[in-house]
This record gives C-alpha cells, structure tokens and sequence, in this order.
C-alpha cells in the first residue's frame, strides 16, 4: 500500500485585542514591571472581551487557517481542540466550534496542557498517515486569564488568552510533519494544576472561598523540568525526523518564560538567531503559544517555504513534546 503523507495546508492566530500591561499589573498585586521582564520576560498579554468564549478565539483562527488552505469547511473531517480553558467542562469546544464553522466534522478536545498542541500534531499525522481522515483542523487555544486567581502574584502575571489552528491534509508526494515525539510523567501531577472542579474535588462554597478553582503552579520546579524535557523531546525529534540543527532554519520553544527558553536554547547548542521570542507580547498562553508564534514566523516571513522548523513544548501532566515541520 503507498504511503499516506501529511501536508500542512496553512496556519492562522487570534489574539484578543485588549493588552494588559506589567504596569497595569502594578495596581493588582504587589508586583513590579523590572520583576515581571526580569524573572519571566513578559511584558504584556491579551485578555479576552466579555463577549467571547474560547470557541470565539477559537474560530476566529481557524477561518484564517482555513482561508490560507484553500480548502472549503466541508473538507474538514476532523476538528480537535487541544485546550485546559474550554467553554464548558463538556461538551468538547471542538463541538461548539464545528457548529460556528457549519462543518460536519468529527470533534473533540484534547487535554495536555501547555503539550496540547504538541499531541494534537500527533494525533491528526495518525489520523491521516492511517488513512482514517483526509483532512484535519487542529487548534490549540486558551483562556488562562479566566482561570487565573488574580490575588496570586506567584501566576497571574504569565498567562495571556489566544488562539492558533493548523489545517493538514492527506498527500501523496509532500511531508511536512516529520516527526512528533511525545512524553508525560503523572508523578509531578501536583507542581502545575487546578485542584477543584472535577470530580476529585467537586466545586463547594469552600473551595470558591478558597480559590481552588484557579491554576496552581510550583514554578520554581516546574521551571527546572521544563528545560530538561524540552532539550530532550527537541534532541529526540531532529533524530527521529534525521535532522541536525544546521537543517533547522527555526526553534519554536513553548513560550512559557524567556529564561526558560533561553536556557533550553543554550543546552541544545543553538544560535540565539534561531530560537524564535513572543513571549514579551503575549505571556503564556499554554497550547496556543507554539502554533500562535508559528503562524506569526510564517506571516513575518521569518521562516520561508520549505524551511524547516522545530517546536516544543511543556506543561502541565506533566507533558512534553516536540516536533519537526516542513513549512
Ligand atoms: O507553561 C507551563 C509551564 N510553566 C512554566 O514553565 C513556568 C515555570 N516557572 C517559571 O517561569 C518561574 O519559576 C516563575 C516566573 C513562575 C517564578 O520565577 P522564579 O525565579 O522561579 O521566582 P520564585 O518563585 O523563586 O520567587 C522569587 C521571589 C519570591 O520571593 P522570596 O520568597 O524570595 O521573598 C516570590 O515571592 O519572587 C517573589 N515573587 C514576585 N515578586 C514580585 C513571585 N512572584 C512575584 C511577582 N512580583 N509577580
């Protein structure tokens, strides 16, 4: 049987207009914009209107995508959002989104984390390669500032709201999805999550009062993971895809906190120049930082067509992942 390739057919992003500043933030909490740029890098993030949910964000990155594809919404098969932010705990966003688009596709949610888009790659190059579904609309979205305790300095300064989507389509002579690889580790469940709200912990008066409802984060632990794993998924995925960094013509790094990707850069040997920064404008916008900041690479002309390009990720699980893409 001839094999099934995967084709990226275009990308799109959504960010909300309104920007809070480091020194809006200044009046929240006890905080400082020379902490804020100096610890994490950021310096601003876009906080989600009112008057959208995240299957808002959601679509709208997924019409530009679409749009960049040149393919209609009744080619779509398979829409999965990989989220930790959706509009409710179910039905799946994907299924809010599918009926905003006016597709019949297939639609479910992923949860990874910050990973998310990471394993949704995987999933939609299963999905093709096996010949199950034609063509995929991946999205990796979040609105972390709804789920942020705006009393804790610890967190609220580095999230930010956004969205990204990818189209990828059967084909018989390009490959653009090289390798995917992936890793989880349950025992540090506890450094990064949301205590209440699921069913370990159902939502009570006390645990409102308590805050449990919002992202808890051990960041120092987390931090010194997160530069281990993402070295090693992106060392893991350039041997899988038979690629070496002078292949490589952009690093694409979860944009989490600037030192953490500075660091990653460093261990994996690799020109500053090539490590791709928009964390200053967006803080951590968990699965939608790595597609957002490719689709603005590609917009900006920073990657060209055929360039190849390698992202990563980490978060909370905790999980990993890297891939290699062809542009
Ligand atoms: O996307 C998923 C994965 N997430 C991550 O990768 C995040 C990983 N972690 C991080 O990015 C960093 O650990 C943080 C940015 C969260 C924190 O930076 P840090 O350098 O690890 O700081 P810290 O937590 O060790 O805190 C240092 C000090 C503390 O004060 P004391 O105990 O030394 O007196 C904090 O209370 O900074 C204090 N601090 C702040 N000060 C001003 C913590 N947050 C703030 C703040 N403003 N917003």
């Amino acid at each position: 049987m001839k094999k099934i390739n995967v084709k990226i057919l275009g990308t799109g992003s959504y960010v909300p207009e309104k920007v809070l500043t480091n020194a809006d933030l200044e009046k929240m909490v006890d905080t400082s914009d020379q902490w804020i740029t100096e610890r994490t890098g950021i310096k601003e993030r876009r906080i989600i209107d009112k008057s959208q949910n995240l299957s808002d964000l959601a679509f709208e990155a997924s019409k530009k995508a679409i749009e960049k594809s040149k393919i209609s919404i009744s080619d779509i098969d398979v829409i999965v959002v990989a989220t930790v932010s959706g509009d409710m705990p179910f039905p799946a966003t994907a299924c809010i989104l599918q009926k905003k688009l006016v597709s019949n596709a297939v639609a479910f949610d992923i949860s990874a984390a910050c990973s998310g888009f990471m394993y949704g790659l995987s999933i939609a190059k299963s999905f093709i390669e096996s010949g199950s579904y034609k063509t995929v609309l991946l999205v990796g979205g979040e609105v972390l500032t709804r789920i942020t305790d705006w009393t804790d300095r610890n967190t609220c300064v580095l999230f930010g709201d956004g969205a990204g989507a990818m189209v990828l389509q059967a084909s018989e002579t390009e490959n653009d999805v090289l390798s995917v690889h992936l890793g989880a580790d349950g025992t540090y469940t506890n450094l990064l999550n949301i205590p209440a709200g699921g069913t370990a912990m159902q939502t009570t008066h006390e645990t409102v009062d308590n805050k449990l409802q919002f992202i808890k984060m051990s960041g120092k632990e987390v931090f010194k993971i997160a530069v281990v794993k993402m070295t090693e998924a992106t060392q893991k995925a350039l041997e899988i895809a038979g690629k070496k960094d002078e292949d490589i013509a952009l690093y694409i790094p979860h944009q989490a906190n600037l030192r953490i990707i500075e660091a990653v850069g460093k261990r994996l040997g690799v020109a500053k120049e090539k490590v791709y920064v928009n964390v200053h404008k967006y803080g951590n916008m968990s699965s939608a930082t790595t597609i957002i900041a490719l689709d603005e690479a590609i917009t900006s002309g920073t990657v060209k067509k055929g360039d190849l390009v390698n992202i990563m990720a980490f978060g909370g699980g905790l999980t990993w992942g890297a891939a290699v893409l062809k542009i």
